[in-house]
């Protein structure tokens, strides 16, 4: 008795190995036979940009993407051998825009359908390495919660991180913690500072199909102190925009262009962009936005070409939609002016009145957030 249906075990799950191979070989011919694949999307906004996205059916590892392939052509523009490694790697991978979503969380806000009415989705681009970070900010200023009877949800941006079983090990951390929090967005392309465009461009597709009816985000990096008690305080004082108006604010720069410094992190030269000019734009350590404004650069992304800086790009897709950024006073991305070296320069009281300040490591973090919430902080009228 026990021995047959031992035996019928075995027999099963060969059956089901078996079925799994066909399926798996089947997935893998569909990127050459799939007419809609997207190994070299058109930045142009060709009609295959504007083409939905293939469903992902619900899969952890969804590998019926084809791999974008490199435009060769891009080596003959002039100048191009002298360009830095990470440049030229940008030039041949800059049309690709879509990659295998390996971590997902559809149900983040409700699914498209029920939308669960999420008031601040707060958005954290993080490396797969920056587990720390992850880890304190979930249990201080990007902890899901109701604030004033209103919802802050969290969700994390991630790419991979090395190769071979370096990167299946983070990859593997992330879905770990993915499991236990439910937080992650996890896409398979390289997670490099020149990849942080298409990270938001994909976020923001991410959005658009699960997220719409959000009311306001908070679009940021891993290192920075959000006082999100303060932000839902902000955006709810907004006159007449629950989300569906305009909002785009942050720390504002206007005036300034590529830097053709070749050392520099932020050197653009001109066979990436041309003009001399940015437009305005919000300092990308951390902003916010309404969920009109989130869509509607969406929409604008699909026919600019991206540009590496993802600030800059940001401020771009606004000026093609003829809207603009606005200055917060609360949004401290270039550091607080602490009036002398002699006060301490994490004193809670200078954070009580912000939004966002910028460049934070893990433990401060943790520190200013219990700091600011002691009952009997007291505090002069440090800021003004
Ligand atoms: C560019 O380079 C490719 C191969 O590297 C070559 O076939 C082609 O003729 C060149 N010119 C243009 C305009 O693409
Ligand atoms: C490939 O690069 C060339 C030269 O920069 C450009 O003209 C062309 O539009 C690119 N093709 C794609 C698909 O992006
Ligand atoms: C990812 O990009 C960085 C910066 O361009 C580069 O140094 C690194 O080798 C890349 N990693 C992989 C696996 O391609
Ligand atoms: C962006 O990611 C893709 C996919 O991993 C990679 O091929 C490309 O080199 C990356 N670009 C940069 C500039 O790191």
């Amino acid at each position: 008795m026990r021995r047959s249906s031992h035996l019928l075990q075995v027999t099963f799950s060969l059956l089901i190995s078996i079925l799994c191979l066909i399926i798996l070989f089947g997935r893998d011919e569909i990127p050459q036979i799939d007419p809609s694949n997207h190994v070299l999307t058109n930045i142009m906004g060709s009609t295959s940009q504007n083409r939905p996205q293939k469903p992902t059916t619900g899969s952890k590892e969804d590998f019926t993407w084809g791999r974008c392939g490199r435009n060769e052509s891009v080596a003959n523009v002039s100048g191009f051998s002298s360009l830095p490694g990470h440049i030229q790697d940008f030039l041949f991978y800059r049309h690709c825009r879509h990659f295998p979503m390996l971590l997902d969380v559809p149900d983040k806000c409700g699914g498209p359908d029920k939308s669960i009415d999420v008031f601040l989705l707060l958005v954290i681009k993080s490396s797969p390495l920056n587990y720390e970070r992850r880890e304190v900010l979930r249990k201080t200023w990007a902890k899901e919660r109701l604030q004033n009877g209103l919802w802050i949800r969290r969700i994390f941006l991630s790419g991979t991180t090395g190769s071979g079983f370096e990167k299946r090990k983070l990859n593997k951390l992330l879905r770990v913690e993915n499991r236990e929090h439910n937080d992650i967005l996890q896409w398979d392309f390289n997670d490099s500072f020149f990849n942080l465009t298409l990270k938001q461009i994909l976020f923001l597709e991410w959005m658009d199909k699960n997220c719409r009816k959000a009311r306001f985000l908070l679009n940021g990096d891993d290192d920075i102190f959000a006082n999100t008690d303060n932000m839902v305080d902000y955006l709810q004082s907004l006159k007449d925009n629950s989300g569906d108006k305009h909002l785009f604010a942050g720390h504002l720069i206007r005036y300034v262009g590529p830097i053709r410094e070749p050392r520099s992190k932020y050197y653009v030269p001109v066979q990436i962009q041309e003009s001399d000019s940015y437009p305005p734009y919000c300092g990308g350590g951390g902003f916010l936005l309404s969920a009109y404004t989130a869509v509607v650069i969406y929409k604008m992304s699909q026919t600019i070409p991206i540009l590496p800086i993802d600030d800059v790009y940001m401020g771009m897709c606004l000026e093609k939609a003829g809207l603009g950024p606005e200055s917060h006073i609360g949004v401290r991305t270039a550091g607080l002016p602490i009036p002398s070296t002699k006060v301490d320069a994490f004193d809670p009281c200078y954070y009580r009145e912000i939004i966002l300040v910028h460049r934070f490591l893990p433990h401060q973090i943790y520190i200013m957030w219990h700091g600011i919430h002691e009952p009997d902080l007291k505090c002069g009228n440090l800021l003004s």
